[in-house]
């Protein structure tokens, strides 16, 4: 395992991202040997807080890791705090002296990470001032990972970019999209291109739709504040879909290098139809949920939830078909579906094949529906809660008749495989170590990414949704099924219907 020598200066260290997500992965990537002893941390925010009470909030984020406590007070003792306000230039007087000895203490050589993890509206000052205050101006190598939001349309995120350009060039800038950091989002890549079975039917030819699932079982919770000003398209739809959409649809890259897959990634997204609004009104349903039940649990409302508008009209719930207008996938419906309180948490992806030309047992088994078709395989990426891939064929019925069933071969990974993986910011945080920025997003597919969505928005600003208009703890509004239905397609997932035979939902 090799050493990292770093200073890392976390923007924003009194936040929840910080302490759910960073210190815990900085953590495991130093109980694995990635950090030792040549590496510091600055956390800065606008609380007063001491060196000493830093750390012990970082102790008390690890708590659950099963640490013994001279480990992990010899770990915190990598930890500085210092109290900041970003706005104001002497602030960084004294983080640069700070850092500087740091450096010199733990002999970081003058590597840098900075990492953002606060409101998106500072970055841009944060930026110039590390410019300003010749914070980049070490020996070492200088990289900026950035949290989303990047902007909240092409416009903002230009601005952005162009601020955070001045200062870092665009190699040492890692836009950080978690989903690119969970294993079987990496896993993409692998069984495409790992199985013949598969990348040699992986077109308009033999692939009938694409189906991704983002289902979240979880309200806003204490988000309300930020996702009333956001809601599903930009939050979930910009980064978390067009990145797995990116993936899944992309040419074979030359080579499995960072540069290559991105180049494969920009032109699969630069492929995806920008939808006139009378494309956006025939391809995608927006929804907002009402209160509902599910089992014995009552939900409020979006409308009701805190820091949510009383007549707020932030869409809570996604779906739609985007048109890729290439050789390979022209023709084949790309199915989109995210939302809150929904019925099941659930990442999944479905490729759906097309059936055999025909199906020489209907006039056997379905004499009475001549018109009946086999199921389609379909190939299933489970992404959480379960990992794994499954795919359904046809087979015999064991018994003298001849009829078809539905076999799924099934590959999940153990539950105690998943719990031992990396988590995806312990991934990315050593990815950003390394300067590999493969599962980072680059400014192209960021640029892309908003003008295919601020063509929806835009046509949804200028019309006043119906809403609420899905129940808490179903799948989303009758017309996200009827979107499918109309191509002679269904949704494969339908978590919903275990509970409605039931009576629980
Ligand atoms: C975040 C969104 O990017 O992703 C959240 O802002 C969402 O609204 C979250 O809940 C989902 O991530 P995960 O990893 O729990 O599926």
């Amino acid at each position: 395992m090799a050493e990292n020598n770093v200073l890392f200066t976390i923007f924003g260290a009194t936040g929840d991202l910080a302490y759910r997500k960073l210190y815990p992965s900085l953590f495991r990537l130093y109980r694995k040997g990635d950090l030792q002893e040549h590496f510091a941390v600055i956390g800065t925010a606008r609380r007063e807080w001491s060196d000493e009470h830093f750390r012990s909030v970082v102790a008390d984020s690890i708590s659950d890791l099963e640490a013994d406590s001279q480990e992990v007070a010899k770990f915190a003792s990598h930890f500085y705090y210092q109290a900041h306000d970003v706005q104001d230039p002497e602030h960084y007087v004294t983080l640069k002296k700070l850092s500087d000895s740091l450096d010199e203490k733990y002999q970081l050589k003058g590597n840098r990470l900075f990492y953002l993890a606060m409101s998106p509206s500072f970055f841009g000052v944060i930026v110039k001032e590390l410019k300003a205050q010749k914070m980049t101006d070490t020996s070492g190598f200088h990289r900026v990972v950035i949290e989303k939001p990047f902007g909240s349309d092409l416009a903002s995120a230009t601005t952005l970019n162009d601020e955070i350009t001045a200062t870092f060039a665009e190699s040492e800038v890692y836009r950080i999209d978690h989903y690119l950091g969970k294993e079987m989002i990496q896993n993409i890549s692998a069984i495409r291109f790992g199985n013949n079975l598969f990348e040699s039917m992986w077109n308009n030819r033999y692939i009938a739709n694409v189906q991704i699932n983002l289902a979240e079982s979880l309200g806003v919770e204490d988000r309300g504040g930020y996702y009333d000003k956001s809601g599903a398209l930009k939050d979930m739809v910009q980064n978390h879909i067009l990145q797995i959409l990116s993936l899944l649809l992309m040419e074979p890259p030359a080579a499995f290098s960072d540069e290559e897959i991105r180049a494969e990634k920009i032109k699969a997204l630069n492929a995806v139809r920008i939808y006139t609004p009378e494309e956006v009104n025939r391809y995608f349903i927006r929804g907002q949920y009402a209160a509902g039940k599910l089992e014995d649990n009552e939900f409020l409302g979006y409308r009701e939830e805190a820091n949510v508008a009383a007549d707020s009209t932030t869409e809570t719930f996604v779906a739609g078909r985007f048109t890729v207008d290439n050789f390979r996938w022209s023709g084949v419906p790309i199915y989109i579906r995210t939302g809150k309180r929904l019925t099941e948490k659930g990442t999944r992806i479905n490729i759906v094949f097309k059936q055999v030309p025909i199906n020489l047992f209907k006039t056997d088994v379905h004499k009475d529906c001549e018109e009946r078709q086999l199921p389609e395989n379909v190939l299933t990426i489970y992404i959480q809660p379960t990992e794994g891939f499954s795919l359904t064929l046809n087979g015999k019925e064991i018994g003298p008749d001849f009829k078809t069933t539905p076999v799924k071969l099934d590959y999940r990974h153990s539950a105690e495989t998943v719990e031992n993986s990396p988590e995806a910011y312990e991934r990315l945080i050593l990815d950003a170590l390394n300067g590999d920025s493969t599962n980072f997003t680059h400014w192209d597919e960021v640029a892309q990414s908003w003008r295919i969505v601020d063509a929806i928005r835009k046509t949804w600003d200028e019309q006043k949704p119906d809403f609420p208009n899905y129940k808490a703890g179903t799948m989303g509004p009758e017309a996200a099924f009827e979107l499918v239905k109309k191509d002679g397609f269904e949704w494969i997932w339908q978590p919903e219907e275990w509970y409605r035979e039931r009576d629980l939902l």
